[in-house]
């Protein structure tokens, strides 16, 4: 009989063992789990893993712990795990900092979790209006942190698109939506209050940070509940996915879809298998199935249900309560577990849940529940050895010390989960020294602080982030500027004042000759010698002097000014050994000229830099021959006067004859583009083209833009030479750009955002920023290096923080700025097409200056951005390499071989093709040549000729 019994008790136990055996993962099948962790945590970070890798590792524009600094009232949503919650987070800074939070959970009914999108964000709005009223604060419009607990992929803090549904929630339409958007809206339909979102946050992400406001080396965030996840700061250049090098960025690994591809499958047992095809995303989150409390209790409830089919439990009956899904709640599993409690009390708790049996069916079922919790936590603790491992490994060190912020009631109500764990990572981790810090304020707290540090820059920042739609409105408006400054009734008060510029056609290739270039208005003042040869071919050489332009000098007089400028010809042509000669010059001058002519240019205003008296409204030709006389040392003959966009355009038409705009962006901003003559209605003749210099610098000096500029602008503009002139500029071009940071930067650092507050003299010195620095920071390898470096000089020790913190101002300054010349640039491509009258435009761009050569993203930004305002167009952007002093050559080569041709008389020169002259001179149809150009094997637009008007 004894035996019987313990026989039957053998058979039971062998029974027993051999279907929890399976749970009991030895410590090599653990390491294999680690390695082949490592592996899907090193293919997610990979480019083109992106969609195909099951652990995303998606990056989620955090770019820092906590620092203290943060502040403010907010609102903070937790959604998606055992509770849904809204909290109140207030947070003080400084050496009282605190955290002050008021919380109200509210349930979301099954059938809304698994309803339609639009309800559940509707049911989430209609509980905030609960909070809101229930805490007297429905009026105040504050900002909002999201704690969304899916999967969603980021392209910023504030935007984030829901990649798939996990664990309870299945809301239709919403899977590749931005979720903001959607609550966004839902706010909108309830009409009631508003609210500003600033951040979506992962849950990790959110413990991570709330743990790191105590504990600056809080680096990793671990949920053990509901759900199963990790997320964790990585090096910005081991994440292929956003650009950039310096510095971290929290990644949420997503672990939970460890396996999905079938690489734990060995260690998937079928009731693994069972609970995954009953869930509402079967074949997904494997590793999440098989280590998180909602699934916990799921794979318990399908071995007692194999057991009891076996006959080992419940004497062999499947009761209903049995078949219900869902019945083993990790609250149920912690309980079971519990040392504490006697065997009778765990008899109870299964009666509870309609499981009437035994003690000796308790026993069994409280060993199931351990075999299934031991392994979640084992199998836990190898994906976190993986993840400790590998940031060991990246930063080279023989230890790696860190916290980890743990929440999720897994971990914090099961007796032994959290042991388990650390014991698994001490085994398989060795080197790693590893501080769990639980969690007790949730994730909403650390929602809160990201979205204080989001909400503090983006206060600034909002307002410099141009939308496409505002871009294309701005290019709707600039075009609408350049109808009126074409049109002869407006004109007058057009603020684009569009100039007749007389050059008519790009270099055709027969341009030769010996030649003077000045080059004044840019960062350099530079005199060249241009000698266009002809002999098999055209070649070009160049000789170049740069000369200083002393301050005093560009704000004295117009008198002075010249005489410097003729002094320095004058020492150019001794080094040249030519002062005996009289060379023909082209005289590019970078400043908005009234042209009736060629060779005469009637200064309208100075920008930028040059202030000097007694030239606006006079001939700078004049003005320079005048100081070339008065010296008497040599003689010199300025036959052309052009704006650098133009020599730009010229000298990009040498090398690709469809250049048909010249672009600046350097010290100043402007554009020129070939128009037809028609419609230019200040100059006679209506057929074939003329450069029009824009002038688009003064965009904006009428009121214009007022809507898109920022108080920094304004300030600007207060503080510079010609304040209510060149607006349009002011907001792009390098002389502006680094003045524009530092205001940004002494502001922030005056509430206390960057610098702890510190404000330095230096900081506070006007120009002490400089354009060349935005362009270091945002180097992508040595960037925030850069930003040390540079903010040290400035007398200020910023923390790598701040370092972050500055390189995102300078890339919003500089982004809004090739973002608004793509604009403009759009209006021009756009003219140009409807001008030809074809569906898509092919064109080149000749662009120089010295914001879109230094700068490292600026001509990629822009590129970007114009093919994207003009998708029907094929854009070659052209890089002057040689500035616009070699098109100047090409266009006095020209005005030279007119001079030449018709000596003493004074014309009004144009450049290019003329209707009028082809109709006085010569056969009809025939184009006249002068000189040697011999255009006639040229393809008629080609064709490159002088014509002198009455
Ligand atoms: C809470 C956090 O404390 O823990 C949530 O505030 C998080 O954001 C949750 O989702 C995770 O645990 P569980 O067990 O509720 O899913
Ligand atoms: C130079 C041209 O390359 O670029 C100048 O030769 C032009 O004519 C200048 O004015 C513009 O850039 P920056 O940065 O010097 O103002
Ligand atoms: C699920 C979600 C994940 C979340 C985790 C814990 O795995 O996909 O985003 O962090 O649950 O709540
Ligand atoms: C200023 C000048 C303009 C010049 C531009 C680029 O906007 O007014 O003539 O082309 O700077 O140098």
């Amino acid at each position: 009989m004894v035996t019987a019994v313990a026989r039957r008790l053998a058979e039971r136990r062998r029974r027993l063992d051999a279907v929890l055996a399976p749970f009991r993962l030895s410590p090599h099948a653990l390491r294999q789990v680690k390695g082949k962790m490592r592996r899907e945590l090193e293919r997610g970070l990979r480019r083109d893993m992106q969609g195909t890798a099951t652990v995303k590792m998606l990056p989620t524009y955090v770019c820092g712990t906590p620092d203290g600094t943060e502040r403010g009232k907010f609102l903070a949503l937790d959604l998606g795990g055992t509770n849904f919650r809204v909290l109140l987070v207030k947070i003080r800074s400084g050496r009282r900092k605190s955290v002050r939070m008021y919380n109200k959970i509210f349930a979301i009914p099954l059938e809304i979790m698994q309803g339609t999108g639009e309800e559940l964000f509707d049911h989430i709005v209609q509980c905030i209006a609960e909070f809101l009223e229930y805490m007297g604060i429905k009026g105040a419009r504050l900002p909002l942190g999201f704690t969304f607990s899916f999967p969603c992929r980021q392209a910023s803090i504030d935007k984030g698109t829901l990649v798939g549904w996990t664990k309870g929630f299945k809301a239709t339409d919403c899977e590749g939506e931005d979720v903001v958007d959607m609550l966004r809206e839902a706010i909108k339909r309830r009409n009631e209050f508003d609210l500003d979102i600033v951040a979506v946050v992962n849950d990790t992400v959110g413990t991570m940070m709330t743990c790191g406001y105590e504990d600056p080396k809080c680096e990793i965030g671990l949920i053990a509940g509901t759900g199963s996840n990790v997320c964790y700061m990585e090096d910005m250049k081991n994440i292929e996915a956003v650009e950039g090098n310096e510095g971290k960025m929290c990644i949420n690994t997503e672990w939970g879809g460890f396996g999905d591809n079938g690489c734990i499958d060995d260690i998937r047992t079928e009731y693994d298998r069972e609970v995954d095809e009953g869930s509402l995303n079967p074949g997904k989150q494997r590793y999440e199935k098989m280590t998180s409390g909602m699934y916990l209790g799921e794979i318990v409830r399908q071995i007692v249900i194999d057991l009891t089919t076996q006959g080992l439990l419940f004497r062999g009956q499947i009761s209903e309560s049995l078949r219900k899904r869902g019945i083993f709640e990790t609250k149920f599993l912690s309980q079971i577990e519990s040392d504490r409690l006697a065997l009778l009390q765990v008899r109870r708790i299964l009666q509870q849940l309609g499981l009437d049996g035994t003690c000796e069916d308790s026993i069994v079922v409280k060993e199931v529940c351990g075999a299934v919790s031991t392994r979640a936590a084992r199998l836990c603790g190898a994906g976190l050895a993986a993840l400790l491992d590998k940031r060991r490994e990246d930063q080279g060190m023989q230890r790696l010390e860190v916290t980890v912020g743990v929440d999720g009631t897994l971990y914090k109500l099961h007796p032994h989960f959290s042991r388990v764990l650390r014991e698994t990572v001490q085994e398989l981790a060795p080197q790693c020294d590893v501080t769990f810090m639980l969690s007790e304020d949730g994730s909403g707290k650390g929602a809160a602080l990201i979205t204080a540090v989001a909400k503090r820059l983006r206060q600034y920042l909002y307002a410099m982030r141009l939308s496409d739609e505002t871009l294309l409105d701005v290019m709707a408006r600039f075009r609408r500027e350049m109808k009126n400054g074409l049109s002869r009734d407006f004109n007058p008060t057009a603020t684009v004042k569009m100039l007749p510029t007389f050059v008519r056609s790009i270099p055709d290739g027969s341009e030769k000759g010996d030649f003077i270039a000045l080059d004044l208005g840019g960062s350099y003042f530079r005199i060249l010698r241009v000698k266009v040869s002809h002999e098999k071919r055209q070649t070009v050489q160049m000789e170049t002097e740069i000369y200083n332009t002393p301050e005093d000098i560009m704000h004295g007089s117009g008198t002075r000014l010249f005489d410097h400028v003729a002094e320095c010809l004058g020492d150019f042509m001794e080094k040249q050994q030519i002062k005996d000669k009289k060379l023909p010059v082209g005289f590019t001058f970078s400043f908005p000229c009234r042209q009736s002519k060629l060779d005469e240019g009637i200064l309208i205003t100075w920008t930028k830099r040059f202030k000097a008296s007694g030239v606006e409204g006079a001939d700078v030709v004049r003005l320079l021959s005048r100081a070339i006389k008065k010296r008497g040392d040599y003689d010199a003959d300025i036959m052309a006067v052009v704006n650098d966009t133009v020599g730009t355009m010229m000298t990009c038409g040498f090398d690709d004859q469809r250049c048909e705009v010249g672009l600046i962006i350097g010290t100043g901003t402007n554009a020129c583009y070939m128009e037809e003559l028609r419609h230019i209605e200040l100059v006679e003749g209506d057929e074939g083209r003329m450069c029009v210099n824009t002038e688009w610098g003064a965009f904006g000096d009428d009121g214009s833009l007022e809507d898109i500029r920022t108080e920094f602008d304004r300030e600007i503009d207060r503080g510079s030479l010609n304040p209510g002139k060149q607006l349009f500029e002011k907001m792009v071009s390098g002389l502006y750009m680094g003045e524009l940071v530092r205001l940004i930067l002494v502001k922030m650092a005056k509430e206390g955002l960057l610098f702890e507050g510190r404000i330095t003299p230096e900081l506070l010195t006007k120009g002490k920023f400089e354009t060349k620095h935005v362009s270091a920071i945002e180097k992508s390898k040595e960037g925030l290096s850069k930003a040390k470096e540079i903010l040290t000089r400035l007398g200020v020790e910023p923390s790598h923080e701040d370092c972050v913190a500055v390189q995102h101002v300078c890339t919003i300054v500089s982004f809004r700025s090739a973002n608004l010349v793509a604009a403009t640039l759009g209006a021009i491509l756009c003219q140009l097409r409807d001008n030809k009258g074809v569906g898509r435009l092919r064109t080149t761009v000749g662009v120089d200056g010295s914001l879109y050569k230094m700068h490292p993203q600026y001509a990629r930004r822009l590129h970007k951005t114009t093919r994207r305002l003009v998708p029907d167009s094929d854009v070659r952007f052209l890089l002057s390499e040689s500035g616009s002093g070699k098109g100047a050559a090409m266009v006095t080569a020209v005005a030279y071989r007119l001079a030449e041709q018709h000596p003493g008389q004074s014309h009004r020169v144009v450049l290019g093709e003329s209707p009028k002259e082809r109709e006085a001179g010569g056969e009809e149809g025939e184009t006249p040549h002068l000189g040697g150009f011999q255009g006639g094997d040229l393809p008629s637009d080609r064709r490159v000729t002088l014509a002198m008007l009455g």
